[in-house]
Formats: C-alpha cells, sequence, structure tokens
C-alpha cells in the first residue's frame, strides 16, 4: 500500500490507452480537423472540479462502503444544454436537497449527494441509426454529440467544447447557490416543497422540518449548535457516465493534491482493513490522473466490457467511480470488473449500480453479493430501480411504473439486510418539474396521462412527488428498522 505518488497510477495505463481496445457506442465525425481543434481546446481549459473535492467524495463514499453514510443520487437520464437555467438547476438542487432531508432524519445517517448534473450530457443507444419518415437518420445521442432535432442530427464536434462550458456554468450557479444558503437549515422555509400539491406528501415533509427545526432550536438554546457552519451547507457533488471518451481523456490531468489533514488522518487510522487494504491512498507526495469534469464517473451496463475501452479509461483515475451491474453480468465477471479497476481494493472506491428489473432482483442480487464479498472487495452498493424496468406504451410511449421502481427498491433493502449487506444508495432519474413520464404513484398517474406534462428527451424521470415518495420510502425502512 504505498502513497498514491509511489503507487504512480494504474500498470500499463495512460489517458489515451482505452484507444487499443475495442469500442463499444463509437462515434464517427465527418471532420477529423474539426474534433482535433475541439479536443486542443479542452485540453486546455482549466478543471470544473478539483483533486481536493474528489478525494472528500471518495472519503465520503468510503463511509458508504462501511455503512455509515448513504448516497443520493439522481438527475436527468438527458441533461441537455437548454437546462442550463437558474429555475431548472435550483429545483433539481433543491428536490435532491429535500430527499436528503428525509432521508437523514430516517436513517439517522449523513448523506452524500451526487447530481447527475453538470456533464450529463452523452447518452449510450441501443440503435446509432432510426427510421424518420421513411430515411435513416443519426439517433439523438446526447447534447454533446447531436442535437435532438432533426436537422440537428449529424454528429458535431463544436458540442464538445459546448458541453464543457454548458458544465461550468450549471456547475459555477451551484456553488454559488450552495455558498449563499440555499441548504442552510437555519432557515427550513427555503426547504419548502415547491410544486408538490399532495396534502398527504406535504404534511409528512412538513411533520419532518418541524421535528428537525425543534431539535436545531433546542441545540441552539443550549449552546450545542457551535458547529453551526456545518448546518448552513452541505456538500453537492457532480456525476455523469463515462461514456464520450475524447472529452474525458481531454479533462483527464495529473495534478498535485492538497490534503485537508484532519479528515485524512482519520479514514487512514481507522478504515485500513486488517488484510491492509486502505480506504483512500495515503496523501503524502501525492499525484494522480484526476478526472476534472466531475467529481464521480460511470460506466453503463453497455460499455462495461472487462477488455473493453471504457473499463481501460476508468480504471486509470482516482475519482471515485461507477458501474452499472445489470441482468446480464455474470458474478465472475463482476469480480473480475472489480479486479481490473480496483486492484488495491481501496474501500468505496467503486459504486456496484444495480439495475435488474424488479423481476430479476431476487434472482440475481444475492449471488453478486455474495461474490463480491467472497473476492475481498468492499464496495457501495447502489440501487437504480430505474433502468431494469422501463417499458413502452402500446401507443409507443416509454415509462416505468412507478410501483415497479418501488418494488425493485424494496427487494434490494430486504435482499442487502437478509445478506448481512448494505445498501448503501439509490440512483434516480428524476426532475424538479412536475412531469408526467413514470405511472403510479399517490398522484395515480395513468398512460392516459402521459402526455400532459412528457418532456423527457430520453428516459422516463420520478417528477418531484414520486421522488418525495420513494425517498419516504427509504426512510421509512430504516426509521422502522
Ligand atoms: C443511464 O443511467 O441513463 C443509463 C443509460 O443506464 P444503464 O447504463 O444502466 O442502461
Ligand atoms: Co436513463
Amino acid at each position: 500500500m504505498g502513497s498514491l505518488g509511489q503507487r504512480d497510477s494504474a500498470p500499463n495505463w495512460t489517458p489515451s490507452s482505452w484507444k487499443a481496445r475495442p469500442i463499444k457506442q463509437d462515434v464517427n465525425y465527418e471532420e477529423a480537423t474539426a474534433v482535433q481543434k475541439s479536443l486542443e481546446k479542452l485540453n486546455r481549459v482549466p478543471p470544473i472540479v478539483t483533486p481536493t473535492e474528489i478525494l472528500k467524495l471518495r472519503e465520503s463514499l468510503c463511509e458508504v462502503a462501511l455503512g455509515n453514510a448513504f448516497l443520493l443520487q439522481g438527475g436527468d437520464c438527458a441533461e441537455l444544454f437548454e437546462y442550463c437555467e437558474a429555475d431548472a438547476i435550483e429545483s433539481k438542487i433543491k428536490l435532491l436537497l429535500q430527499m436528503s432531508l428525509i432521508l437523514i432524519w430516517g436513517m439517522n445517517l449523513p448523506v452524500v449527494r451526487v447530481a447527475r448534473i453538470a456533464g450529463q450530457f452523452a447518452k449510450p443507444r441501443s440503435s446509432p441509426m432510426e427510421n424518420h419518415d421513411g430515411r435513416q437518420i443519426h439517433s439523438f445521442r446526447g447534447d454533446i454529440l447531436n442535437g435532438y432535432s432533426v436537422d440537428e442530427r449529424t454528429p458535431d464536434p463544436t458540442r464538445l467544447v459546448s458541453a464543457y462550458m454548458h458544465s461550468a456554468a450549471t456547475l459555477n450557479f451551484i456553488r454559488g447557490a450552495l455558498s449563499s444558503g440555499i441548504a442552510d437549515l437555519h432557515n427550513p422555509l427555503d426547504w419548502e416543497l415547491g410544486h408538490v400539491k399532495d396534502q398527504a406528501i406535504k404534511a409528512k415533509y412538513e411533520r419532518i422540518v418541524e421535528s428537525i427545526t425543534e431539535s436545531l432550536r433546542f441545540m441552539r438554546t443550549v449552546g450545542a449548535d457551535s458547529t453551526a457552519s456545518a448546518l448552513e451547507t452541505v456538500d453537492l457533488y457532480t456525476s455523469h457516465e463515462a461514456l464520450l471518451l475524447d472529452y474525458e481523456q481531454s479533462l483527464t490531468r495529473r495534478l498535485q493534491f492538497h490534503p485537508q489533514t484532519k479528515s485524512q488522518s482519520k479514514i487512514e487510522t481507522q478504515h485500513t482493513q486488517p488484510n491492509g487494504h486502505s480506504a483512500v491512498p495515503r496523501h503524502d507526495d501525492l499525484k494522480g490522473w484526476f478526472n476534472t469534469s466531475a467529481h464521480f464517473l460511470w460506466i453503463g451496463d453497455r460499455t462495461r466490457q472487462l477488455d473493453g475501452a471504457h473499463i481501460e479509461y476508468i480504471r486509470g483515475i482516482e475519482n471515485p467511480i461507477g458501474i452499472k451491474v445489470g441482468p446480464t453480468l455474470q458474478a465472475a465477471e463482476l469480480v473480475a470488473l472489480l479486479d481490473a479497476v480496483n486492484p488495491t481494493k481501496s474501500i468505496g472506491k467503486v459504486t456496484l449500480i444495480t439495475r435488474y428489473g424488479e423481476k430479476h432482483v431476487d434472482l440475481l442480487l444475492p449471488g453478486h453479493i455474495q461474490a463480491v464479498r467472497d473476492s475481498g472487495h468492499t464496495v457501495v452498493w447502489q440501487c437504480d430501480p430505474m433502468h431494469g424496468n422501463t417499458l413502452s406504451t402500446p401507443s409507443g410511449i416509454k415509462t416505468r411504473h412507478f410501483s415497479s421502481i418501488l418494488d425493485e427498491v424494496r427487494s434490494a433493502l430486504r435482499i442487502h439486510k437478509e445478506q448481512g449487506s448494505f445498501l448503501g444508495g439509490v440512483h434516480l432519474e428524476l426532475t424538479g418539474e412536475a412531469v408526467t413520464e413514470c405511472v403510479g404513484g399517490s398522484e395515480g398517474l395513468t398512460e392516459d396521462d402521459l402526455n400532459l406534462n412528457y418532456t423527457t428527451y430520453c428516459d422516463p424521470r420520478l417528477n418531484e412527488k414520486q421522488a418525495l415518495e420513494l425517498a419516504f420510502l427509504v426512510a421509512g425502512h430504516y426509521r422502522d428498522r
């Protein structure tokens, strides 16, 4: 277990070593020189996130892996450049904050918040082309690559730089909102529900806010809120799927980490496992490769081939990473993937994002938990109840049943408990807007209601109410233990 500097990143790895591997979901641009120009620009621009922040998240995820915190991750399926707008960003952040408040209250654990935002612009597709009025056009693959409107479907390399600019602007606004007190628990009024009209949900939520306000009042009275700054803001990290590797490579930098020694030494002394595996790398003389486009990157279910380009890329960076685990992934391959991306078995470095579907979770999750445990890896187990439960209505609208989403989360909670394991997080597609994309929930949305406010450009998302209901479900599971 050497320091990060001595380890000198993963063996035989460079930011471009993925290019020698077979790649899925590749892009063919028409103009190579324009691509080069964009990538050169991206090579020069400043980092969007810093190594200090990245390693702080890694420490927090170590706590999640050990069962001492919970990970809430959520946002759009496909973020669009046009979502880079104050109200839309603010409503998403507020929703995540509200959900995390419910979870903290229910679980009595800190919540680590990671948004699918400020860079979630690339989408894998089942087919690169689609039929439009009898002719073949490129499928929409996310704003970083092409546009949704039919005349913008040709892959456009200038969008690579645009993606960086929109990510930076979005995160800049988030940083400003947080430092200006959007998450200040001393002003719980700011945490109020926006669009939610459902009285039952509102009342439930208000009871929680009231009980938290009461505790804060008490702490202030007895002079125990001297850690007031901890109540004034929260950490909120960014994440996206590491799909477009040219983009990810250009923002991958070899950087020095400046340790914040206090928390660092705590992790090192407390969380070194008996087998000598450390929670996070030692930080003396520390240099490593950081993906500076987001704090957390994940590899999708379609691009997680052991010998493929995406796994090759992700194994070399110091960021905490996720791997989507779908129903076709065999237990032995899952362990091989963990060995490939995390040979030092650093605790919480990898989040396994399981997305089997409500019908498969019982069959597959127990075996995966056992295989990972036997391998000696300590991961964050996160349930994505969205991607295994997508279906099309008879009229061809993509949707998800809220009951299936709840069922997969409920099953994951139960199975982890049965296995003596810890469900450390949920991974959701949601939006702060009152959309009608998933059917069911307390509003009882039906298939006929879907076109009332169906605005997603990719997968159907939970609306604010459905998202809060889900947070109540998880909170209730732990509170009633
Ligand atoms: C996603 O998270 O939007 C996604 C495409 O997921 P998956 O790779 O699990 O299908
Ligand atoms: Co999706």
